[in-house]
């Protein structure tokens, strides 16, 4: 079974997403932890409630952000982590701390990227008269939301939209996404080797597509 932690800083609910899915019996993956950067975290609250092992540590008791990331880390390698899942978590990781680690880190990032990296990405597609949207699953490297996309979920944009029914349609997309990565991972389908990536034993040269059956599939035939 792969040990998948999870970090997060708010409500959470990809998170719970990634519980529910790891509950089947063929996921493959079991959730095994729950770190945040507020104390305040509705995630912490599932956590508990699940019986998770769970911690948050505030940024402001430390020094800078390379000792933030350095406590932050030895605490979430503490529970031996495979893979390591960022589902809302809104702190900027510090180069030092990424060299550092030896599991693969994720993150879940609501836009098509490379478009519209950083905050409200809803509110800049529409602005920008994007006809689709979506959600991105990537590799987190220093540079912010750029890391190597393995998987998007696409969103068509309706002229009607307003940043929130917006996003409330991208985060269903979120939901199923990031469970199909994970759950990719974990069956050996999807193989992060270094900066490439293999989906059943192909070199990925694109994102991986979630189709409308739930499935990731390679290239544009989703
Ligand atoms: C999601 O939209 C995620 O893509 C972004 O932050 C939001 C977190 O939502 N990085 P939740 O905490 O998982 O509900």
């Amino acid at each position: 079974m792969l040990r998948v932690a999870v970090l997060a800083s708010g409500r959470g609910s990809n998170f719970a997403a990634l519980l529910r899915a790891a509950e089947h019996a063929d996921a493959g993956f079991g959730v095994v932890g729950l770190y945040s950067d507020r104390a305040t975290a509705a995630a912490l609250e599932l956590a508990a409630r699940s019986g998770l092992d769970h911690a948050s540590l505030d940024p402001r008791a430390h020094a800078d952000r390379v000792a933030f990331d350095h406590a932050f880390f030895a605490r979430v390698r503490q529970i031996q982590p495979d893979l390591i899942v960022c589902a809302g978590y809104m702190r900027i990781i510090s180069a030092t701390a990424l060299a550092n680690l030896t599991v693969p880190m994720l993150n879940i990032h609501p836009s098509l990227l490379p478009r519209h990296r950083g905050l409200d990405t809803h509110a800049r597609a529409i602005a920008a008269g994007d006809v689709e949207h979506g959600a991105s699953v990537h590799v987190v490297t220093p540079e912010l939301d750029a890391g190597p996309v393995l998987a998007q979920a696409r969103v068509p944009i309706d002229t009607d939209d307003t940043p929130d029914s917006l996003a409330a349609r991208v985060l269903e997309q979120e939901h199923r996404l990031l469970p199909a990565c994970v759950g990719a991972i974990a069956r050996g389908r999807l193989v992060l080797d270094g900066k490439t990536f293999r989906f059943d034993g192909v070199r990925l040269d694109q994102p991986l597509r979630l189709g409308a059956d739930g499935q990731l599939h390679a290239g544009a035939s989703a």
